[in-house]
């Protein structure tokens, strides 16, 4: 163990994220009242070039006029590399009411991008005397984003969160797919042997893990992006499945039918509880007789076990804290 104690992520839910396009001002009271843990208005690219300045203008409206309830309200600005992304802060942050708790940025390539949005939004909180300083999320979605990941994660003090953002990481790195996240058909290995079938890898693997490991590190908030089918519950689940067992707290929904998809996936079930309970009693046990390993249901349990169980755990008593 380092000496370095890893520090918590912080405490609250984020099972769910659900986007919707500033430019669809219909839309936004509908995910108020969602079951999303999470709300992210959008102006980046879901909203085209010419409705830009109009989503802006929904955006402050909506984070001023709905009441989001105990919802993580969030804003995904545009790219630092677009001519929309400074306008995109500069008009938050002088309009938009209190209310407002973190701003996404996209394809974050470096910690100086954060740097740069860090200083933009400090001079206008000083400036228009905000009280509330306002949270960073970050969407990891570039071969850079990928190849700085820990620079990154160690660049603002406001960096709650990080997602993976399987299209435009897709993109950049010339992935040969069009999906956006889930099974790739051509991504496969094939058994031996005569009969021989195909057995599915997971194309997003190596970035989950980099990205849950440069956020367990810091304190930070992992997180699945965007599943695109939204038509396919199980590919969702799978996909979710796989990003939660690697260590991450939840995924986007693109469409309304996802969010109890993410909930139900990144909300421990209660056998999960149960299991994790009973593994904390037989090490209760295990401790009082002096052994520091114990049997449970015919495997090994030791003071590791005890560190898993509890991960379970607090996040389980977190959301049921926080959503109850
Ligand atoms: N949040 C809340 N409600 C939504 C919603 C969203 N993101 N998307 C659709 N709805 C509502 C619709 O208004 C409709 O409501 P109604 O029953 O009251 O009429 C209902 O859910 C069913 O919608 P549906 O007709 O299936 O979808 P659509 O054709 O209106 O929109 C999308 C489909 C994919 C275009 C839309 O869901 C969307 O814009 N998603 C977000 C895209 C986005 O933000 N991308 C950026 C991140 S990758
Ligand atoms: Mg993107």
């Amino acid at each position: 163990m380092s000496f370095n104690v890893q520090p918590a992520a912080p405490a609250r839910p984020n099972r769910c994220q659900l986007f919707g396009p500033g430019s669809r001002p219909e839309i936004l009271p509908k995910m108020a009242t969602s079951a999303a843990d999470v709300i992210n208005l959008d102006l980046e690219d879901s909203v085209s070039p010419n409705d830009k300045a109009q989503a802006r203008k929904n955006i402050i409206d909506a984070i001023g006029d709905i009441d989001w309830g105990t919802k993580t309200l969030s804003v995904r600005i545009n790219g630092l590399d677009t001519p929309y992304w400074y306008r995109d802060v500069v008009d938050l942050l002088e309009n938009a009411s209190e209310r407002l708790d973190q701003i996404m940025i996209p394809k974050v390539g470096n910690a100086g991008d954060l740097y740069a949005v860090d200083a933009l939004v400090s001079a206008i909180e000083a400036a228009k005397g905000r009280s509330k300083k306002i949270k960073f999320e970050i969407i990891i979605e570039t071969a850079a984003g990928l190849a700085n990941i820990n620079e990154i994660a160690q660049s603002s003090p406001r960096l709650e969160a990080m997602s993976l953002g399987a299209a435009d990481y897709a993109a950049s790195m010339g992935m040969a797919t069009t999906g956006i996240g889930g099974t790739q058909s051509n991504y496969y290995m094939l058994s031996d042997g005569d009969d021989r079938q195909a057995h599915y890898a997971d194309p997003w693997h190596m970035a989950t893990v980099a990205i849950v490991a440069a956020c367990r590190t810091h304190g930070i908030l992992p997180v699945d992006g965007p599943f695109g089918d939204f038509s396919d519950s199980d590919g969702f689940r799978a996909q979710a499945l796989r990003s939660a067992t690697l260590g991450m707290v939840g995924k986007w929904a693109i469409h309304p039918k996802q969010i109890a998809l993410a909930n139900e996936v990144f909300t421990p079930s209660e056998a999960q509880i149960t299991e994790a309970r009973e593994i904390l009693q037989a090490m209760k046990e295990a401790e009082a007789a002096g052994q520091g390993a114990a049997v449970y249901k015919g495997r090994l349990v030791d003071l590791a076990s005890i560190r898993q169980a509890e991960v379970i755990v607090r996040n389980a008593e977190m959301i049921t804290d926080q959503t109850l």
